[in-house]
């Protein structure tokens, strides 16, 4: 029996924000503690799909694999990578590209909320992100990712793709694994600071609608005083929480960051007023946060130890990935 392995990955567009710390990476940080063999990729080749300005790349993907390190992930135990430094990857993607139907594509949320009403103006490789997310994680078997909710769509594509493949190229063996989406944790889906409908994300326009996990003290007070709320108390339970989407998103933050669960913390806050609840979620925010950003300003002060962690990472994630693409050819009938 194979080891179970882990294949996750975020984009180097802009900074991290409290989304992505308690959706993926803080659960990333408990996985590798478990029985899997845990790859994590900076997926830089994902960030270009929406503009991008090549002047700041290879910084965030430095920015990203510090990130992980800064969580708490270790380079010894986990591979960290840039999914560019893996060409496997998009060869196996143009591969997948024949067995995917247009009519899954155009059910992907992700791409309407990106590509808004200018759709004629977005591009392939928008249109096409989630067949690389398929190869990303069908190139390494991985039998588990661990993703924010807003990513089940993607993961129920990438079993697609892999089911067509096995049935159409390996006898219906399970040449590549169906791999499972790993939702953990109190907060899959942080909502904005601003607007508690639409999701925290690193592409808003207004810095005031996230938590950056590079913002300090200040900054994170200030975000959190101006964050929406009601006129009401605190919620005390979820069914307090009709219609007051800000309310419940900023106690999912609380009982993330806490490990509480939301009923614990509705129950410590309700009837109280937003004032000092917001107070006690700054605190908790700084106390779980700063350390974070502290030993990624650290690191990314030394350039040349994160290139080494993502050239070993490189290595490892190449050697998985050669012979799996190498094999699909062989099933599909290429020359060889
Ligand atoms: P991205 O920022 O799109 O590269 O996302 C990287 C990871 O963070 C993915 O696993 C996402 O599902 C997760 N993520 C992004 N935004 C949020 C959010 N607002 N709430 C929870 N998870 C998120
Ligand atoms: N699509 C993911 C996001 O926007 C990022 C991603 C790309 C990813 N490839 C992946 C996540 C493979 C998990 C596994 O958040």
């Amino acid at each position: 029996m194979t080891k179970k392995r882990i294949l996750s990955g975020m984009q180097p567009t802009n900074q991290l924000h409290l989304g992505n710390y308690l959706g993926a990476l803080r659960n990333w940080v408990k996985l590798q503690e478990e029985d899997y063999e845990c790859l994590f990729c900076a997926v830089d080749l994902h960030a270009i799909t929406n503009g991008h300005n090549p002047a700041v790349l290879a910084k965030a993907t430095r920015e990203i694999a510090a990130a992980y390190v800064a969580a708490g992930i270790n380079p010894d135990k986990c591979t960290i990578f840039a999914q560019s430094a893996v060409p496997a990857h998009t060869e196996l993607m143009w591969l997948f590209t024949s067995m995917t139907p247009l009519g899954w594509l155009n059910r992907m949320t992700q791409f309407k909320e990106k590509a808004g009403k200018k759709r004629d103006n977005a591009s392939l490789g928008l249109y096409s992100y989630p067949v690389l997310m398929a190869a990303d994680i069908l190139v390494y078997n991985a039998s588990h990712v661990p993703v924010g909710e807003d990513q089940k769509q993607h993961l129920e594509l990438a079993r697609e793709i892999a089911g067509t493949f096995n049935h159409r190229y390996a006898k219906d063996e399970d040449f590549f694994t169906l791999p499972e989406p790993m939702i953990m944790g109190e907060a899959t889906r942080v909502m904005s600071l601003r607007d508690g409908t639409s999701k925290m994300s690193k592409s808003a326009v207004s810095d005031m609608t996230r938590i950056n996990l590079t913002d300090d003290a200040d900054l994170i007070a200030q975000k959190f005083k101006k964050a929406k709320t009601d006129a009401l108390p605190v919620p005390a339970s979820k069914e307090e929480c009709e219609d007051r989407a800000e309310a419940k998103n900023l106690i999912t933050i609380y009982a993330a960051l806490a490990d509480k669960s939301f009923d614990e913390v509705a129950a410590e806050f309700g009837g109280k007023g937003f004032g000092d609840f917001k107070k006690a979620l700054t605190d908790l925010a700084v106390e779980k946060l700063t350390p974070i950003t502290s030993r990624m300003n650290e690191l990314m002060s030394d350039e040349a130890e994160i290139d080494r962690i993502l050239y070993k990472g490189a290595e490892r994630a190449n050697e998985l990935a050669i012979p799996v693409v190498k094999k699909t050819k062989e099933l599909m009938g290429f020359w060889a």
